[in-house]
């Protein structure tokens, strides 16, 4: 190992797992499969096509099923100049595109809803008529008869930035007094989802049609339901604050029904919840550690001045969270509901597909070392729909097990099934979806890296799962890409996705050939992809996030890399090519088109967060200077934000 190798083997605290299950790793599977590899020159067009790229594609072309030959054969194409890598604080795009800043945090959008205040002075219940924080998963909704210019913009906001979401005079910390309890609630407001109506103008803009009745704030307070094998009235869901479960929070990627809902998910929920109750310590449960629970969180504090988020005072709390949450965007008095079928994990995104008419759900528990599951309707939706039932409550959640020679299984996680019996300790259905992880556990499913978003393709229905990077901190450590910082992304295709057997493939390695020879030199560099998703033309879209303590570091290998980024790929080809990059601090996340693909949102998260490499030339971002990093999208306060990415001859994106 050499000394760059040791460097990068620091633990990015992030990235911490909680599976000591001692379960197989698919790393060792892909070192296994590499190192069998004939073709591993790193520069050549096969490698850049996948490591068994003929193989698989010959099959995905014979399941494209309801597409001709002759209609897709034509693939998708990538017909822009790249962009460089940049570690500029701007955002780029390629030439003959444009760049729309819209629905930035704090944009007001409810009646009454006051304007930005540029020193972060704007109050909780301000926050709560405004665009939330931090902008994540997305999905363009078209409205009828004009859909290409008229829709609503379903924004998901994963968390809040203490330095940048309070005025200097406030600070960062939370007190335990009025003070505190009042800055929780601003976060609080802060989280969650916003539903945008949004139209584009004669000019091409894009607006933010404000007095839609349809505009709607969903936060980290807004009441929600139960439904599927766990209900609210669950003795496990039993708060000892609120007489409801109340909000939804890290909400981080998303779904779309067939019958066209929006599902938020709930990722690290683990860290809002704390204590400085010394003897919780030493009451924690198993699956309070298995979830990643701890005294400190992630140390925000919130239970300091709000009992909600106490773990020794309200110890229920925490099992509201973890859970895929359905919001119908048309209804603006629809109430949220948690669809407890989907299993409780830190959910990145809820992926839906349709086989067979039923309903398939694919969603990745981003942790160093969990799993991926998928959830299958047992019946087709449209005859549960008109039965009144909702199908995301009806149906068999599965966990991925991968074997070393590219096949895999799809394992129920079903009460009385396999090892998941009563004379192992499972009560019920409820109990294996309440604890899913440990269900998962038990039945043997292969660890993985982070696995983030899945993308489906719309026509060969193969399936892209991001596996975002690994530090290797959990036992045993991986031989060969260990750690791995700069992940990967895995393909794989059931015969038909609700099959309960699957193939899998590397499509991409990310990283930079100057630190990991395996990368191709042919590929531009890029690490941790994170959000993926696959447009209808075919082209393969890829956002990065870097985390802050490896961004633009030589000593991570991401010196070469530059600012989070958005790539496009051709999967027929295995080519791809830079599309943007972000300004500094932030990740690249959340994509959706309108239907004839010619306006792209793209989702700017966590602009001028607090970034290791900038922090020692500028400074840590402070209450008191929040713009030391970055200053996007206006020169001031650092704001997530949309863009609007159009093709200035008004042509398709991407073409
Ligand atoms: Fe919120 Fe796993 O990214
Ligand atoms: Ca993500
Ligand atoms: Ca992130
Ligand atoms: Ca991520």
């Amino acid at each position: 190992m050499n000394t760059r190798d040791q460097e990068i083997r620091i633990i990015d605290t992030d990235d911490v797992g909680s599976n000591h299950s001692g379960n197989p790793h698919i790393q060792d599977m892909i070192e296994a499969r590499m190192s069998r590899r004939t073709v591993l020159s790193g520069t050549t067009a096969v490698a850049a096509t996948g490591f068994f790229g003929g193989s698989l594609l010959a099959s995905s072309g014979a399941q494209a099923g309801g597409l001709s030959g002759g209609e897709y054969c034509a693939g998708p194409v990538l017909g822009f100049a790249e962009v460089p890598a940049s570690s500029a604080d701007t955002l780029v795009v390629p030439e003959g595109y444009t760049a729309q800043i819209f629905a930035p945090w704090g944009t007001p959008l409810l009646p009454g809803a006051p304007a930005f205040a540029e020193d972060a002075s704007n109050s909780a219940a301000d926050q709560a008529l405004q665009v939330g924080f931090n902008h994540d998963g997305m999905h363009y909704f078209p409205l009828p008869l004009f859909g290409n210019h008229r829709g609503l913009l379903v924004v998901n906001h994963e968390y809040t930035d203490a330095n940048i979401i309070y005025s200097a005079a406030q600070g960062g910390t939370i007190t335990p007094d009025d003070a505190g309890k009042e800055k929780v609630a601003k976060a609080l407001a802060g989280h969650g989802v916003s539903v945008m109506a949004v139209s584009k103008k004669f000019d091409g803009s894009w607006e933010l049609v404000k007095k839609d009745p349809r505009n709607r704030r969903i936060t980290g307070t807004t009441p929600m339901a139960f439904s599927g094998p766990v209900s609210a009235s669950h003795p496990m869901l039993q708060s000892s604050i609120t007489a409801k479960p109340l909000g939804t929070l890290n909400n981080c990627a998303h779904g779309v029904t067939p019958w066209g809902t929006y599902l938020a998910c709930e990722e690290n929920w683990n860290g809002y919840f704390g204590t400085d109750d010394t003897t919780w310590v030493a009451s924690r449960t198993p699956l309070e550690a298995r979830y990643g629970v701890s005294a400190a969180g992630f140390g925000y504090n919130w239970h300091k001045a709000e009992p909600r988020f106490d773990l020794a005072q309200n110890r229920n709390e925490l099992n509201h969270f973890g859970w895929v949450v359905e919001i119908d965007p048309y209804n603006p008095k629809s109430q949220p509901v948690k669809r407890t079928a989907l299993g409780r994990i830190k959910h990145e995104g809820a992926t839906c597909t349709e086989s067979k008419g039923r309903v398939v759900v694919y969603s990745g528990d981003d942790e160093n070392g969990d799993y991926l599951y998928k959830f299958v309707g047992n019946a087709p939706w449209r005859k549960l729909r008109l039965q009144g039932k909702s199908p995301l409550d009806h149906g068999t959640l599965y966990v991925a097990k991968f074997h070393a020679d590219g096949s895999g299984e799809w394992l129920p996680l079903v009460h009385g099934v396999g090892a998941l019996t009563m004379e192992n300790g499972w009560a019920d259905q409820a109990d294996v979806l309440i604890r899913t992880r440990m269900a998962a556990d038990a039945l043997g499913a292969t660890r993985l890296h982070r696995p983030e978003w899945v993308a489906v393709h719309p026509h060969t229905k193969d399936v892209f799962v991001t596996l975002t990077n690994g530090s290797g901190n959990n036992a045993p450590v991986n031989s060969g890409r260990d750690p791995n910082p700069y992940g990967h992304i895995v393909r794989f295709h059931d015969a038909d996705n609700s099959d309960t057997t699957f193939s899998w493939d590397i499509f991409l390695l990310a990283g930079d050939p100057a630190y990991d020879a395996n990368v191709p030199a042919t590929q531009p560099v890029f690490g941790s992809p994170d959000g993926i998703w696959v447009d209808d033309s075919g082209l393969v879209w890829i956002q990065t996030d870097i985390s802050n303590s490896s961004q633009n570091l030589a000593s991570r290998g991401y010196d070469n890399i530059g600012n989070n980024a958005m790539l496009a790929a051709n999967p027929d080809t295995g080519e791809v090519r830079r599309f943007l990059t972000g300004p500094r601090g932030c990740e690249i996340t959340g994509v959706s088109m309108t239907p004839d693909q010619r306006t792209m949102f793209v989702n700017v998260q966590h602009p001028g967060e607090s970034t290791t490499f900038w922090n020692n030339q500028f400074g840590a971002p402070t209450t008191a200077n929040p713009s030391s990093v970055s200053s996007w999208p206006f020169g001031g306060r650092p704001r997530p934000a949309t863009v609007v990415i159009r093709k200035l001859d008004g042509g398709k994106i991407g073409s």
